[in-house]
């Protein structure tokens, strides 16, 4: 089921975020796969600010997860990570649906994310989800900064691109 993150789902979200970086491994991309989860503090923040989802088991434990931003007046998704013990089953697709219709209400006319451009289940899946490659002259000054931030911690070692998709 899918439903807003709870302040006692945070912890399980760590762990998810690990366990799904790490199949980045196969691919040969260590950086990511050993990269730092992100900081409880900061997971809390956007549970406290009604911006991150989760799709539970039947014990209402969460097993994916959605973490929305706003930058430059769009809506943007800053993480989704889907534990590889229950990826490709559609999990990813529902939780970015749930949250373009969230966006779609609360007006945004936009969803943007960042992602590597040659991994099969990052650009190439959101492609087929209805996300477009941003071109770089196009990208606004918040995406910008988030472009910067991911090369400064060493993920442009593999193509990325920031995507959009209309609401
Ligand atoms: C990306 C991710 C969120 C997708 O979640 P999911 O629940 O597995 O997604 P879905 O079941 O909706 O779809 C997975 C898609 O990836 C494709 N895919 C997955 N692994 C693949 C692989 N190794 N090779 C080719 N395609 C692959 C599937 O074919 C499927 O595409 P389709 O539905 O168009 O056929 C999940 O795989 C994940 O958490 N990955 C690790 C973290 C990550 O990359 N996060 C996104 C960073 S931008």
């Amino acid at each position: 089921m899918i439903r807003l993150a709870q302040v006692d789902d945070v912890e399980v979200l760590s762990d998810i975020e690990r366990a799904a970086d790490a199949v980045f491994r196969n691919e040969g991309m260590e950086t990511v796969a050993d990269g730092e989860t992100m900081p409880i503090p900061e997971l809390l923040r956007y549970q406290r600010e009604g911006r991150a989802w989760v799709d539970t088991d039947e014990v209402d434990r969460p097993l994916a997860y959605l973490l929305l931003d706003v930058i430059d007046g769009s809506a943007h998704i800053e993480q989704v990570s889907v534990h590889p013990s229950h990826a490709g089953r559609g999990k990813g697709r529902q939780l970015i649906e749930v949250a373009a219709e969230w966006a779609k209400q609360q007006g945004y006319a936009v969803l943007t994310l960042t992602t590597f451009a040659d991994v099969p289940w990052n650009a190439p899946y959101y492609a087929r989800l209805g996300f477009e490659i941003i071109p770089s002259d196009h990208i606004t000054p918040g995406l910008q900064e988030i472009r910067q931030h991911e090369a400064s911690a060493g993920l442009d070692a593999w193509p990325r691109v920031v995507m959009s998709r209309p609401l």
